[in-house]
């Protein structure tokens, strides 16, 4: 069996080997074996080919969250005196339950240790671009793609100089070269260099080719005697900055807002171990249930038999019945918004049986239905109570629109969402659904028709709809 050392191929064909590597995320060895394979089977593509193909489009690497889905960092610390507040700045991102990898210039390590860093980012530090253990994997490659953030701090102005002019020539400015994800700056030098007209062009450069950057502050200077600006920014805010790139803040258009929700379907009890039901999920209430919640409403979530998990920051009442949930919904008024999505029973049993109904000789026992109460229509009558936005939903399995139609005017709601249930959709209890949204226009109905979607999709879209009609108050 022969043996390859990958290290004494020539030039070429290593870093062919280490693009194709780093773009396939796997190790050089794996990339081998990989060829190899091909080659045996005939699928081997030329070296000429996949070359160029891979310097015009660079793959995104895949992200390296880590296993708890934390957002990863790669850290580059540069040589400065506020290199020993970089160490700072991995605990307050470790605090923020961001993963740390660290870079160390040449100049930082006469600053900070590499196993101090090692030791507060738990990780494997970098160091060198020529160190054979790290670049046998096309390691700037890996180091710049496989983070969803590069921070420098802090950037030094020589460092900042070779990022706009485009060097290459250390582990820093090759994984800055490299890099296809944000890039955050935390600069630190002293004032007149900060005020250099050559650091005003490099920062100027930088921030046109779309580079973040968080300080320098005003303040005391390590030189004795010296302030002005050029002080790296505290950790803290360098932290809050960085998290604020990794997680920006969503739009909360309904933040102020009161949103009541029903779902899922009811159960009307026939003794005590038999009931009525339908094959209603809740699924559709509980995607509008996460939505309006993400749009930052209070929302209340009244909610028949359903196995699903609570929406985080949602206040979900369980309940059995058309009655209960009635109830339940007349007690969570007043609210801004209400949308019935429940599959509600439309009959119960006149009399719930106390015992088990038992099979006689009389035969069948006779099972004499009543209504139940009309949770929507009684809403959308109600005079001081009545939520300024009522929204319906119309179920049916033949003549949708026309059912619908008939249904709004009955109802007395401000909106319907009509969707087809018949079998052959599988919408009941499955992750899709078509709906028609219908609205009011002074006497007309008009019909919006939205193509299929996942029923998180759908309340997405229901969500958006109501936050332009109702808009926030804070
Ligand atoms: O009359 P139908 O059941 O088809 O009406 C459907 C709409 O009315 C849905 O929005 C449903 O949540 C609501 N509804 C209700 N209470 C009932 C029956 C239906 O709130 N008893």
């Amino acid at each position: 069996m022969a043996s390859l050392t990958i290290r004494k191929l020539d030039d070429t064909l290593k870093a062919y080997l280490r693009l194709r590597s780093a773009k396939n995320g796997r190790s050089v060895e794996e990339e081998v074996r990989v060829i190899l394979r091909e080659l045996s089977e005939g699928r081997a593509e030329p070296v000429e080919a996949s070359v160029p193909a891979l310097a015009a489009a660079p793959a995104p690497a895949p992200r390296a969250t880590g296993a708890a889905g934390e957002p990863r960092i790669t850290l580059i610390i540069g040589g400065g005196i506020a290199a020993y507040k970089a160490l700072d700045l991995i605990r307050r991102l470790k605090e923020r339950r961001i993963q740390v990898r660290c870079v160390l210039t040449k100049a930082a390590q006469q600053f900070v240790t590499p196993l101090a860093a090692s030791a507060l980012s738990h990780e494997r530090v970098y160091s060198d671009l020529f160190d054979a253990e790290s670049e046998f994997d096309a390691g700037h490659i890996r180091l710049a793609r496989e983070c969803d953030l590069i921070v420098v701090a802090p950037a030094t102005a020589d460092l900042m100089a070779k990022m706009a002019q485009g060097h290459a020539d250390d582990l820093a400015s090759a994984i800055l070269l490299a890099a296809n994800r944000p890039i955050l700056l935390a600069p630190a030098m002293n004032p007149l260099m900060w005020n250099n007209p050559a650091t005003r062009r490099n920062v100027l450069q930088l921030r046109r080719d779309g580079i973040h950057t968080v300080g320098p502050n005003a303040g005391e200077m390590a030189e004795a005697g010296e302030a002005g600006v050029g002080r790296m920014a505290e950790p803290t805010e360098i932290a809050a900055a960085a998290d604020h790139m990794l997680r920006p803040p969503q739009p909360r258009p309904l933040a102020g807002k009161r949103v009541l929700i029903t779902a899922g379907p009811t159960h009307e009890a026939i003794d005590p171990v038999r009931y009525i039901a339908n094959r209603s999920s809740g699924k559709q209430g509980f995607a509008i249930a996460a939505a309006a919640r993400a749009a930052g409403a209070d929302v209340v979530l009244v909610t028949g038999p359903v196995e699903l998990h609570d929406p985080p920051g949602v206040s979900v009442m369980r309940v059995e019945s058309a009655r209960d949930m009635l109830h339940r919904v007349e007690a969570a008024l007043p609210a801004d918004v209400a949308i019935f999505a429940a599959a509600v029973a439309d009959w119960r049993v006149a009399t719930e049986g106390t015992q088990k109904l038992k099979k006689t000789a009389a035969g069948m026992p006779p099972l004499q239905l009543v209504e139940n109460p009309d949770i929507l229509a009684t809403i959308s009558k109600l005079k001081d109570k009545r939520p300024p936005l009522v929204i319906g939903f119309a179920a049916e399995t033949e003549h949708l629109i026309e059912n619908a139609k008939a249904k709004f005017a009955r109802k007395g709601c401000d909106w319907i969402v009509a969707n087809d249930v018949s079998p052959a959709t599988g919408v009941m209890g499955g992750d899709r659904n078509t709906v028609h949204l219908l609205a009011r226009d002074g006497k007309e109905v008009t019909v919006d028709s939205w193509p299929v979607m996942t029923k998180e999709e759908v309340a997405a879209a229901l969500v958006s709809r109501i936050a332009r009609t109702v808009g926030a108050t804070s």
